[in-house]
């Protein structure tokens, strides 16, 4: 049976939406692209509302705002604002992911899902200070980015309305391109006339729609805009040495440099030895399976010192136990709940744990790899007169292994003997 796409009436499904009565002035989170532009038009036309448009600089490169502002500007927007939010993306955002390891799925270090909780907070704030009833954003009613909006957006002013047109609008891409002609807003060539979906920033850029939906369909080159494939990069190695202080990367081959200038270096030598590639079916919070292909130079480089260092400086213990936090921290993340006590919570442990994460680890880069070569901290759990063969004695001694053996494997022992009287599948 065909699926029902037809269609549906209007009802309100959550009682932070807007009706149309209650919109007079909307901050409209404005990315400059063809569907926030056609949203400019769109929100002043179909609620006779005022319109105050936020970009928010989170590090997209490549990004003109001045353009940008000024084509809010010459789209009816009473104010349009741009905010370069780059720091507190890294320091208060960044960070915490970076002390928590923070990978969803095996593979995707949260960029986005980082990003989308701070566009928010910073929604609110301008909203509020422009005396806006409503935030707009561009989002779809199948991802993720929605549900972490709404979710901050209603968290931290109770009193705003939301809306969100491209959810209700039923304009695919043709109409949206006819609508901008019919209504003046220009088509900029480049972003347009990518057949991909593209979301960037500091920490990464991810690509969606066209073949990428199709599973058996290899990446085709022009979707890697960020990082040198591997077979085209440098044909010599690299060695980078990575520093941490208390989990903060702090310097990058004894340079010391601000954070946002360090993930910025990172990115641009995973750039050039094609490190941070990645192709990723992902579980999103909505239920759909889909397919990303994400570049993540940076976050790859340094995600892979941090974990190593922290690795170096734990105990068994501690190791084993912080990787299912580190799980639930990104799953929280990835799932829009960045304003969850429990996030906050289990930050206050990632904080306990990094303490002791000081040091500096070097990665060898070649053609799509990073791989960890150098390890070097004043807390390593590491003592190399006792892990050298040649010694025995003194804190550990050799002759004292059998001993430990035989406890260390009674229960198993006993176990099997019993499954072994009682015969085969018993
Ligand atoms: N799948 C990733 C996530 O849910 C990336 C989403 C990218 N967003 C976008 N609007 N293109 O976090």
């Amino acid at each position: 049976m065909p699926i029902e796409t037809s269609r549906t009436p209007h009802t309100r499904t959550a009682s932070y939406l807007a009706e149309k009565g209650e919109v007079s002035r909307v901050l409209l989170l404005y990315s400059g692209g063809l569907d926030t532009s056609v949203m400019l038009k769109w929100i002043q036309d179909e609620y006779d509302a005022e319109v105050v448009a936020l970009t928010v600089n989170l590090g997209q490169p490549g990004e003109d705002y001045d353009v940008v502002r000024g084509k809010a500007l010459q789209l009816g927007a009473v104010a349009a604002e741009v905010v370069d939010a780059r720091e507190e993306f890294a320091t208060d955002f960044i960070l915490p992911a970076i002390k928590a390891n923070a990978i969803y799925g095996l593979a995707y270090p949260l960029f986005t899902a980082l990003g989308r909780p701070l566009i928010a907070k910073l929604a609110v704030e301008y909203a509020l200070r422009h005396g806006c009833d409503t935030v707009a954003h561009g989002c779809t009613g199948k991802g993720n980015d929605q549900v972490r909006i709404e979710a901050t957006v209603a968290t931290l002013a109770p009193s705003l309305k939301v809306i969100a047109p491209v959810r209700g609008w039923q304009m695919g891409r043709e109409e949206e391109i006819a609508y901008a002609r019919e209504h003046g807003i220009p088509i900029k060539g480049g972003a347009e006339t990518t057949p991909y979906s593209i979301d960037d920033n500091l920490w990464g850029r991810s690509s969606e729609g066209k073949w990428i939906e199709d599973l058996g369909h290899a990446p085709d080159d022009d979707v890697f805009q960020l990082v040198t494939r591997p077979e085209q990069a440098p044909d010599e190695p690299e060695t980078v040495a990575i520093s941490f202080v208390q989990g903060l990367p702090t310097a990058i081959d004894g340079e010391e440099l601000g954070l946002v200038e360090l993930i910025t270096r990172c990115q641009d030598l995973g750039i050039k030895h094609g490190v941070g590639i990645v192709d990723h079916i992902e579980d999103r919070i909505v239920g759909l399976k889909v397919r990303d292909i994400y570049e993540v130079p940076a976050a790859t480089l340094i995600l892979s010192a941090h974990a190593e260092l922290e690795r170096l400086v734990g105990t068994i213990h501690q190791n084993q136990f912080k990787g299912e936090l580190d799980r639930k921290w990104a799953y929280l993340v990835y799932a829009g709940l960045w304003w969850e006590p429990l996030r906050s919570d289990l930050d206050a442990y990632m904080n306990e744990v990094n303490r002791q994460v000081t040091g500096t680890i070097g990665i060898k880069l070649f053609k799509g790899h990073a791989r960890v070569v150098t390890r070097e901290s004043p807390n390593a759990v590491y003592d190399m007169q006792l892990a050298t063969f040649e010694t025995s004695g003194g804190l550990f001694s050799q002759q004292a292994s059998p001993g430990f053996i035989e406890l260390w494997s009674l229960q198993s022992r006993l176990a099997h003997q019993l499954r072994d009287r009682d015969g085969p599948g018993a």
